[in-house]
């Protein structure tokens, strides 16, 4: 497999720069999530499993999925460590090539964006169809480049997505979605030499109307 290759790129990702979780669920998934009724939900590029995790401590049966195994792995023994095996469950998977069967009240994807291949527009667009009549969407993704940023990755800024492009990618129609919110946002992020800036992404929440 080359060094691009997106299974490859993401386990040396997971076994060296990313060998730890923060424990701490995304503030955006906190805030939506606590006011849902607990159900089925897909995280799509679930990483470590800290979303999965907090949704399943929360009463949801929660199906995490990513790409790189040790991440996978990781994630189950967290939960199995917390004795949420039975609710957390972890299946690694390239979304590339097709997303798990079933329908979900809650689908997420939190910065699922990658510097090697991804087929993100076809992911987000199976994603919306796996979500419940009276479900919800929830798309986040990096905006713009933080300062920090390399020069490859500040070059390909117009690359980036706008929540428009995520509406498309989605598939979004009225008759089919509420829109509940789609906008630029901005928190606060540090970068690896410790400095902050504002940052900007793009967040998509959307309920599929129940008819
Ligand atoms: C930028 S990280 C974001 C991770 C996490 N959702 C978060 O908010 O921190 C992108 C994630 O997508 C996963 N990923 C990349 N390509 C993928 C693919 N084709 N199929 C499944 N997961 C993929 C990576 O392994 C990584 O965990």
């Amino acid at each position: 497999m080359s060094a691009s290759d997106p299974r490859s790129f993401w386990e040396d990702v997971y076994q060296t720069r990313r060998a730890t979780s923060s424990g701490q669920p995304s503030a955006a998934l906190v805030r939506v999530a606590s006011g849902l009724t607990p159900g089925r939900a897909l995280d799509l590029g679930s990483s470590n499993g800290d979303d999965v995790i907090w949704l399943a401590q929360q009463g949801w049966q929660a199906l995490g999925v990513d790409i790189s195994e040790t991440a996978c792995n990781r994630a189950r023994q967290q939960a199995e460590a917390l004795g949420l095996d039975g609710r957390a469950r972890f299946e690694a998977r390239d979304l590339s090539r097709g997303l798990p069967e079933g329908r979900f009240d809650l689908v997420t994807a939190f910065f699922l964006q990658s510097p090697v291949d991804l087929a993100r527009n076809t992911i987000l667009h199976a994603g919306a169809d796996r979500v419940a009549p009276g479900g919800h969407l929830l798309v986040l993704a990096h905006a713009a480049p933080p300062p920090w940023a390399s020069d490859d990755m500040k070059a390909r800024a117009h690359e980036m997505p706008t929540v428009q492009s995520e509406l498309d990618a989605i598939g979004y129609t009225p008759r089919q979605w509420i829109q509940m919110q789609a906008e630029i946002v901005h928190r606060e992020g540090r970068g690896p030499d410790g400095t902050t800036a504002q940052l900007q992404d793009t967040f998509v929440l959307l309920q599929r109307r129940a008819d």
